[in-house]
């Protein structure tokens, strides 16, 4: 019993997700620049070769985009939400998606060979997962990895130099702006995750939610509560570490390097390295 409802926390907020998607942008989906960097491994470990194995977490059309550049590797989309695979199928604008091998199943357990993939690629996974699963994550991925093979992610980070909006300066940006989907993106991404401390922590939607009904008397807020509702489901929750404590987390297994990011990513400039791409070889 407990475990199913815990899957269906997985599950449910995506279904509504799902079908705002193509209204979501920067920083929640990859941006030209950041899919460059993934394009880097890309070249590394499948141009030019044949036979090459690539796993997806998720079903990120941009990645399947990508690598549908590399006529030798067979893609395996891996996604605990059928409705997630099929919504993002829809999005993709180049992907062979009938030559793709689809996999329901939780990033936790599913049921891959040892030493078999040469990449493994995913645009904010594990940050879904709460912190007990994040380590059997990285196991995982260390052994469904070829030896010789390459994870690249864009990972959701905390900085220490990084400082906390305040409400009232989010609510004050917002008077005068257009409020189309960039802006909801950035502002419903730093209502939700920098208005605290920035430490590893549990991010949770409906304190933000809360926040915003308190305030829903104050025109600019109004404003955006109808133009957007609720922009990010109010049931999700994301786990978010310090840079440097996840790096040390990881540090047995993996040589982890941040590969790069968007220097103009939709964000304030102070957190324009929240979500580097990284790479990790195996130790
Ligand atoms: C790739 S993530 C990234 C989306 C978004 N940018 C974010 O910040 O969370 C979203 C996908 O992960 C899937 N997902 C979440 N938890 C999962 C799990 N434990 N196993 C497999 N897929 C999972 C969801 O169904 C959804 O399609």
């Amino acid at each position: 019993m407990e475990k199913k409802h815990k899957v269906k926390n997985l599950i449910r907020p995506w279904d509504d997700w799902a079908k705002s998607w193509e209204h979501t942008t920067s920083p929640s989906r990859p941006t030209k620049a950041e899919i460059a960097v993934y394009k880097k491994a890309c070249d590394k470990y499948l141009r030019g070769r044949k036979n090459t194995r690539v796993l997806i977490f998720g079903a990120t059309p941009e990645l399947r985009d990508l690598v549908s550049g590399y006529p030798g590797a067979q893609v395996t989309v891996a996604d605990i939400n059928m409705v997630m695979i099929k919504a993002m199928t829809l999005l993709t604008k180049k992907a062979k998606t009938d030559k793709e091998v689809w996999i329901k199943g939780d990033w936790i357990r599913l049921p891959l060979p040892e030493k078999h993939f040469d990449l493994i690629l995913g645009d904010f996974t594990f940050e879904n997962l709460p912190f007990r699963l994040h380590r059997k994550y990285f196991e995982n991925v260390h052994r469904w990895l070829k030896d010789s093979g390459c994870y690249a992610g864009r990972f959701f980070v905390f900085r220490e130099k990084y400082s906390p909006y305040s409400f009232d300066e989010l609510a004050l940006s917002a008077r005068g702006k257009k409020l189309d989907s960039a802006f909801l993106n950035q502002f419903w991404t730093i209502g939700a995750f920098f208005l605290g401390r920035m430490k590893t922590k549990e991010i949770v939607v409906a304190d933000f939610v809360r926040l915003l009904e308190k305030n829903r008397k104050n025109p600019v807020i109004s404003k955006i509560l109808k133009q957007g509702s609720y922009f990010f489901p109010p049931d999700k929750r994301w786990f978010i570490w310090l840079a440097s404590e996840l790096k040390a987390m990881i540090g047995d297994l993996f040589l982890a390097r941040e590969a790069g990011y968007d220097r103009r990513i939709n964000m304030p400039k102070q957190y324009r390295d929240l979500a580097p791409v990284w790479f990790l070889s195996k130790k």
